[in-house]
């Protein structure tokens, strides 16, 4: 980051002069805590195949094999730490009103990292939802295929799977505050996955985007300022 220290100062201060900010997070947010990303280097999705893990298909053909990568995420998450990129975030709501926290990861380390309001665009490892009726349950098994207490139905991941909508009140909630804001946090996103990716696309009058990467992403693309680097080092030197 030492080529970047005006970057890095002029970010500081649109950050103390917004009233309204907003975060929105990927993968490379947990990178730092060791849990793997999706795409590039060690990217879970260049060693397993989405189609047999991660849509509806695949677990109507066999849901043994998709609980068992699930419950292999969940027991590699539960023994990640969130990592001071988390812990950044979470300061800054707590120093400002008009925060929102939007994340594409379903880890839940924003929340143990302390973040108490966060919109969970791809819902979360730690619940289960029956894959028949509406009924939704907190679920931190790593083994076993779980049954839905209301209708005897097959419980499944709480998490929103390829092919499949996002929840309309989370997707509206996020789109708002993404929208609505003077400075919207781009962090450890590819920005390539839709519909969150277009919360940071195109330029909203007022809106200030600042993208946290490693890599340029297609949101660096209309962004106004980019802070090149691993989150876990560059959200704690512009979140003191
Ligand atoms: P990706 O794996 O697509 O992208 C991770 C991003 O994190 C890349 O742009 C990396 O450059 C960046 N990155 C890597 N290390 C980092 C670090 N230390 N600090 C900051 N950034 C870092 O993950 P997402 O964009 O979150 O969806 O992927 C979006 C969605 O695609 C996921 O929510 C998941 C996946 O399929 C579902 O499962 C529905």
């Amino acid at each position: 980051m030492a080529h970047q220290p005006d970057l890095l100062v002029r970010a500081r201060r649109l950050i103390e002069g917004a009233s309204r900010i907003t975060a929105l997070t990927g993968a490379g947010v947990s990178a730092e805590s060791g849990i793997p990303t999706f795409r590039g280097a060690g990217g879970l999705w260049r060693n397993f195949r989405a189609e047999d893990l991660a849509t509806p298909q695949a677990f109507a053909r066999d849901p043994r094999l998709v609980w068992e990568w699930y419950h292999w995420r969940r027991g590699l998450c539960a023994a990640a730490q969130p990592n001071a990129g988390h812990l950044a975030l979470a300061r800054l709501e707590a120093a400002r009103p008009h925060f929102t926290l939007v994340t594409q990861n379903v880890d839940g380390l924003h929340a143990r990292a302390g973040s108490r309001c966060v919109l969970e665009l791809h819902g979360s490892l730690w619940r289960t939802k029956c894959s028949r009726c509406v009924a939704e349950w907190p679920d931190s098994a790593t083994e076993g295929l779980p049954v839905c207490a209301a209708c005897g139905g097959a419980g499944r991941p709480g998490v929103v799977w390829f092919g499949e909508s996002l929840d309309d009140a989370v997707l509206a909630a996020s789109a708002h505050a993404a929208r609505d804001c003077d400075v919207l946090l781009v962090v450890g996103t590819s920005s390539v996955v839709y519909p969150a990716a277009m919360l940071a696309r195109g330029r909203v009058p007022g809106r200030t985007v600042i993208v946290i990467n490693p890599e340029p992403t297609p949101a660096n693309e209309t962004a106004d300022l980019y802070l090149q680097g691993p989150s876990g080092e560059v959200l704690p030197a512009l979140i003191p």
